[in-house]
């Protein structure tokens, strides 16, 4: 199937298989995928690392905001990676998931991973997933996806997904994580995850994800005429 040069833009609440899919469709349609939680994920580890945010989730924004200057934080050979150590794996650990979105509150944080975004952006042909990519990061992306899904499915996707990984994952836990981070996205000043506009919702509580490239493909088909 042809597509032309586009920004696919996925967002939605926590664990409803964004990423999951937008590596589907990068590879479906050779685009680019930019994994935008994973961004904030890795300035929430360099900040509990760097005591920038205690154990009551207290920030310290300007000490962050001016360490960010020298944070080398970027996507290599499909990972994560600070400088060079791949942060891959810790990124997706329940201690950083209970820090970020508290961290992903914080305008100065949302500007330094906002610009990073932009710059991969420049060059179209890419899938972004995230809370706010349709809406702040590229209100213009041609293509936007909000994707949903019954919270015990997601919590038990992602309990299963940590336990393949060979992490502990308790359904409880990562139920409440998944629950306060959808509430703290909702609802904060800058950003807050919305639907945008002209958003397609994707519910995939009782999707393969065959189903959801099917999906989609009827929408391209349809959109773009090919
Ligand atoms: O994989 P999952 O959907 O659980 O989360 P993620 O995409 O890795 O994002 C982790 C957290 O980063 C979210 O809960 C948000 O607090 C924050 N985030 C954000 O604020 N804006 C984005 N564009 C992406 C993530």
């Amino acid at each position: 199937m042809l597509i032309p040069d586009i920004i696919i833009a996925i967002d939605g609440y926590s664990s409803t298989g964004k990423s999951s899919f937008a590596k589907i469709i990068a590879n479906e349609f050779s685009f680019l995928y930019l994994d935008s939680g994973a961004l904030y994920r890795g300035v929430t580890l360099f900040a509990i690392e760097n005591g920038f945010i205690s154990d009551d989730n207290t920030i310290n924004v300007p000490g962050l905001s001016g360490a960010l200057e020298n944070l080398d934080l970027h996507f290599a050979a499909g990972g994560t990676f600070i400088g060079d150590r791949c942060i891959e794996n810790e990124i997706r650990s329940l201690a950083v998931a209970g820090k970020v979105s508290p961290i992903a509150t914080v305008a100065e944080v949302r500007n330094f991973v906002d610009r990073k975004l932009r710059e991969f952006g420049s060059r179209k042909r890419v899938v972004m997933d995230g809370r706010d990519i349709g809406t702040t990061v590229f209100p213009d992306a041609e293509l936007k996806i909000f994707m949903t899904a019954d919270p015990l499915i997601r919590a038990q996707r992602r309990a299963d997904e940590m336990k393949a990984k060979g992490m502990e994952a308790d359904m409880e836990d990562v139920l409440r994580n998944l629950q306060e981070r959808d509430y703290i996205d909702s609802h904060r000043e800058v950003s807050p995850l919305t639907q945008a506009e002209d958003a397609i919702v994707l519910d995939n509580s009782h999707m393969t994800m065959q189903d959801q490239l099917e999906w989609l493909k009827g929408i391209i088909a349809e959109r773009f005429g090919c």
